[in-house]
C-alpha cells in the first residue's frame, strides 16, 4: 500500500467531517430564529397563572387543576377537618415549617399558615408527595388528609406530613382569591 493510498481515505474522511460540520453550523443558524421565537413573551408568562372557579365545590369536596405541569388541589374542608388541623400542636409535626409561598420561609406550620387567608376552610396545595414526588390520594389516611401509597406517607387535613418517609409538608403555591369563588394560582 503506497503513502498516497493511505492518505486518500483520510482526506475523504476530513472532507466528510468538514461537510458534516458545515451542516451542523447551517442547522444551528437555521434553528436560531425558531428558538428566538420560542422565548416566552409577556402573554405566555401570564399563562403561568391559572384561574380556578370553585363555585361547584361543596364542603368536603375538592378538585385538582394543572398548574405549571403540577397537580394543585383545591379542597373545601369540613368543620371537623379544619378543627382537627387547628387543634394539632406544632410539636406533633414532623415538619414545623408552613412551606407556603405566600409567607416568609420560616413561618410555622400552623393551620392558619397553611389555609387560605380569611377563608380557612380552603386549602390550595401542590398535591405532590415530598418524598419522591408521587401524587397522594385525598381524603385518605389516618388523619383523613392525604395518603401517598408509594411508600406510605400520611398527611393531615392541612397537608402536613405526619408519618412516613416524606420529609416536608406539601407545598402551598402563591395564590389568592380574586372573588368569592375564583382563585388565581401563580
Ligand atoms: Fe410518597 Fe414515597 S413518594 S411516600
Amino acid at each position: 500500500m503506497s503513502a498516497t493510498e493511505t492518505h486518500d481515505p483520510n482526506r475523504r474522511d476530513f472532507l466528510y467531517i468538514a461537510t458534516g460540520m458545515a451542516g451542523v453550523v447551517g442547522a444551528a443558524a437555521a434553528a436560531w430564529p425558531f428558538i428566538d421565537q420560542m422565548r416566552p413573551d409577556a402573554s405566555t408568562l401570564a399563562l403561568a397563572s391559572v384561574e380556578v372557579d370553585v363555585a361547584s365545590l361543596s364542603e368536603g369536596s375538592s378538585l385538582v387543576v394543572k398548574w405549571r405541569g403540577k397537580p394543585v388541589v383545591v379542597r373545601y374542608r369540613t368543620e371537623k377537618e379544619m378543627k382537627d388541623a387547628e387543634d394539632t400542636k406544632l410539636d406533633e409535626l414532623k415538619d414545623p415549617l408552613a412551606r407556603n409561598a405566600n409567607l416568609p420561609s420560616d413561618a410555622p406550620a400552623t393551620d392558619a399558615n397553611r389555609a387560605a387567608p380569611g377563608k380557612e376552610a380552603w386549602m390550595v396545595m401542590v398535591q405532590v408527595c415530598t418524598h419522591l414526588g408521587c401524587i397522594p390520594l385525598g381524603q385518605e389516611g389516618e388523619y383523613g388528609g392525604w395518603f401517598c401509597p408509594c411508600h406510605g406517607s400520611v398527611y393531615d387535613t392541612a397537608g402536613r406530613i405526619r408519618h412516613g418517609p416524606a420529609p416536608e409538608n406539601m407545598a402551598i403555591p402563591a395564590f389568592e382569591f380574586i372573588s368569592d369563588t375564583k382563585i388565581r394560582i401563580g
